[in-house]
């Protein structure tokens, strides 16, 4: 596995692998890789023949009290199991390499909408932050497909947005949210949490998942349940941002005529912002 720091060499490459008649994938991350992680890349080893992960810790998509100087930035072992997982290319640019000008001259990608509410709400100037970084990945390789996790689910939904809003040649592929075997779905952030908080974490998915079971068999949803779940998240000790169900497609919160509903959920554990989600098809919607 190559590992490459510039712009410039980066072209080259994915130019010489489209040159061999190459097809590309890209799966963009912020290091500190876990299973779900290298899922992503095991599945863009499948659909394409040169597979492009990036490690970087992006700035613009963080706020001014949040986690950016923290984050864990492990490099070397992250190296190691991308090449072990059959990762072509390592692209791991500098703050200075990927923002030139500096963040504030920094042209930005907004996607309306979508990325409004939800996290979006609780993290302002997040998703155009991603989407800026995003964009310009994908311009910089130029893959035929990118892969990018459902646990971050809005944050497809936006990527998905953007890359339709702004015509962009490139598939965008879902994967399903790997999670340990008590049901917490695996998150760089999940190591911020204590003994006592990894125990109580998977109480979320739990919610998740009895809410979704509601609808699939009355039909509808139950604002009753997701009051009650609300209530007794708090009361396990949660800051609760957000419990929703909306339109898994668009994410609206207009649910008439949806096929596939999302029930989403964020909450603080301690210092560790937990977020998760479980969608479900409508058969009667179909
Ligand atoms: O999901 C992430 O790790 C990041 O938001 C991404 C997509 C790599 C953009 O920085």
């Amino acid at each position: 596995m190559l590992t490459v720091n510039d712009i410039a060499t980066l072209r080259a490459h994915t130019a010489r692998a489209r040159g061999a008649q190459k097809s590309i994938a890209l799966v963009a991350t912020m290091g500190n890789l876990h299973e779900g992680h290298i899922e992503l890349i095991r599945r863009a080893r499948h659909c394409a023949d040169y597979v492009v992960a990036s490690i970087f810790v992006n700035p613009l998509q963080f706020g001014p009290d949040e986690d950016f100087a923290t984050y864990p930035r492990t490099l070397e072992a992250d190296r190691q199991q991308l090449e072990q997982a059959g990762c072509d290319l390592l692209f791991c640019p500098s703050v200075e390499a990927m923002y030139p000008n500096g963040k504030d001259a920094q042209a930005r990608v907004s996607v309306p909408g979508v990325s409004w509410g939800l996290c979006g709400g609780a993290r302002p100037g997040h998703f155009d932050g991603m989407a800026t970084i995003v964009c310009k990945l994908l311009n910089m390789v130029q893959p035929d497909s990118a892969l990018f996790g459902e646990k971050d689910y809005q944050q497809l939904a936006v990527i998905r947005a953007m890359v339709s809003g702004l015509d962009m040649p490139v598939t965008i592929i879902g994967v399903p949210t790997r999670r340990a075997s008590d049901g917490l779905a695996l998150s760089s952030r999940n190591g911020y949490l204590t003994e006592q908080e990894r125990m109580q974490a998977p109480l979320l998915y739990g919610y998740l998942q009895q809410i979704a079971a509601s609808i699939v068999d009355r039909g509808q949803v139950d604002q009753h349940l997701i009051d009650d779940c609300a209530q007794r998240i708090r009361q396990a000790g949660f800051q609760l941002e957000y419990l929703e169900v909306r339109n898994a497609i668009n994410l609206s919160p207009i649910l008439e005529g949806a096929t596939k509903l999302a029930v989403l959920v964020a909450a603080r554990l301690g210092k560790t912002r937990l977020i998760d989600n479980v969608t479900m098809a409508l058969a009667g919607n179909r």
